[in-house]
């Protein structure tokens, strides 16, 4: 691992355009539940069938809403842990370095993470369902939805809140996040795909690297000839592609090789 890391520091130090995709593990340690982890996962725990595709919030808008508010809720609570922190501090020292991740929380950003391309939306702009899909606002009454939580943090069983009604139009609004069945934002998937096939080096961080097409921006690096780095605990669909596996969690390995890139006497 040592001389992983090591390696790992050099091509960062050297390398000139740099990618880093992270999923839901690099959020894990700030208290943010994965999606396919055992027992902890999202998608362990709760039938995405039924909350995360249109069909779902079209039969059940209520029950959709309330659980993405329960989401919404947990990120809230939550603060960036070292692994964004490091992340931050690659963007800062590589410049034009490029942050592309498939979370819907905004930890990046509250890292100071400058400009970072979100693959799957955000739970923090809803949209309505209307022809228009106008941006839309949380109202007063829906912010703090974790005293409805149970002790364990689970939201209350089938608990249900009704979404809002657009402003502009008087259609339901609806999370801005992509939901199974549907396309990713256009100009966040060139974003991503442009700078991958244009990357030296791509670090990827707490993905499972299973769901399409955001599993296929570092399969586009390799195939760029990019170095590719990985920081995740377990074994992935990555390991094949990768040019160093770093196994670890993101605000242990991160952090580790930051600082062995960059040591504290030559930061600037
Ligand atoms: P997954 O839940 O599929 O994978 C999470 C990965 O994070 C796993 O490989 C874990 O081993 C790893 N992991 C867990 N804890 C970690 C830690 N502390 N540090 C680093 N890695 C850790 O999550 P994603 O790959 O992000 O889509 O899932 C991709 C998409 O599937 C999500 O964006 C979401 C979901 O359905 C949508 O909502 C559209």
């Amino acid at each position: 691992m040592d001389t992983d890391l090591q390696q790992a520091a050099g091509l960062l130090r050297t390398a000139r355009r740099v990618v880093v995709f992270t999923g839901a593990g690099i959020s894990a340690e700030s208290g943010v539940p994965t999606f396919r982890d055992d027992l902890t996962g999202l998608w362990s725990r709760f039938n995405a069938e039924h909350l995360a595709t249109p069909e779902a919030f079209h039969a059940d808008p209520d029950l959709v809403w309330g659980w993405y508010e329960w989401r919404r809720s947990r990120v809230r609570h939550a603060e960036p842990n070292p692994g964004h922190l490091a992340v931050t501090a690659i963007t800062r020292r590589v410049p034009g370095a490029v942050v592309v991740t498939q979370n819907v929380d905004d930890l990046h950003e509250r890292a100071g993470s400058p400009e970072v391309t979100h693959l799957h939306g955000s739970l923090f702009a809803p949209r309505c369902v209307g022809d228009g899909a106008h941006p839309a606002t949380f109202p007063d009454a829906t912010q703090n939805v974790a005293h409805d939580e149970s002790p364990s943090g689970e939201p209350a069983d089938g608990r249900r809140i009704p979404p809002p009604l657009c402003v502009s139009c008087g259609a339901l609004v609806r999370p801005g996040v992509v939901w199974f069945g549907e396309e990713l934002p256009g100009s966040a998937l060139t974003t991503a795909a442009e700078s991958a096939a244009a990357s030296d080096l791509f670090l990827t961080v707490g993905t499972s690297g299973m769901v399409y097409p955001a599993a296929e921006i570092p399969r586009i690096a390799v195939r760029a000839g990019a170095a590719v780095i990985q920081v995740n605990p377990q074994p992935t669909q990555l390991d094949l592609f990768c040019t160093i596996n770093l196994l670890g969690t993101a605000a242990h390995v991160l952090p580790a090789i930051v600082a062995a890139a960059w040591p504290p006497s030559t930061r600037g």
